[in-house]
């Protein structure tokens, strides 16, 4: 139900890849007004090593293909507000481009300074049709 925003683009260094898209609809063109659950790709469009960022409900919540799992982060570094997607990618940590501070994708925890607290995580799913699903629970 909520408002869908996707990017597009790509990481200019190692292996990971990352996409920031538009878009007012899920990709499948339909929206299900009673579900909260949003559509960010289907499962071979995230393939090891890439990430997607989507916009939900003015949320930037970017999603990770971690060696075949799903995790998703809010796009926000906790030190100052940088958007953590386009950072480096280091086994299952990120770091922000602006100031360095390293955060677990799997719990959002901020490991290293100058962030100090975790940034949000959701909850991901792949549904019965193989889409990638998350979902912001914070305003349940
Ligand atoms: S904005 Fe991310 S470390 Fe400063």
């Amino acid at each position: 139900m909520g408002k869908r925003r996707t990017y597009g683009g790509r990481r200019p260094v190692d292996l990971w890849r990352g996409q920031r898209e538009h878009a007012t609809t899920t990709p499948t063109g339909e929206s299900d007004p009673m579900s909260d659950w949003t559509d960010v790709a289907k499962k071979d469009e995230l393939l090891p090593g890439e990430y997607r960022v989507i916009d939900v409900d003015d949320v930037d919540i970017v999603v990770f293909n971690i060696e075949g799992e799903f995790y998703a982060l809010e796009d926000v570094c906790t030190h100052d507000g940088a958007e953590l997607s386009g950072g480096e990618v280091e086994d299952d940590c990120i770091v922000c481009p602006r100031h360095g501070a390293k955060f677990c994708i799997k719990t959002g925890e901020a490991l290293t300074p100058p962030a100090y607290e975790p940034t949000e995580t959701f909850p991901v799913r792949v549904n019965d049709e193989g889409w990638i699903q998350v979902r912001d629970p914070r305003w349940d």
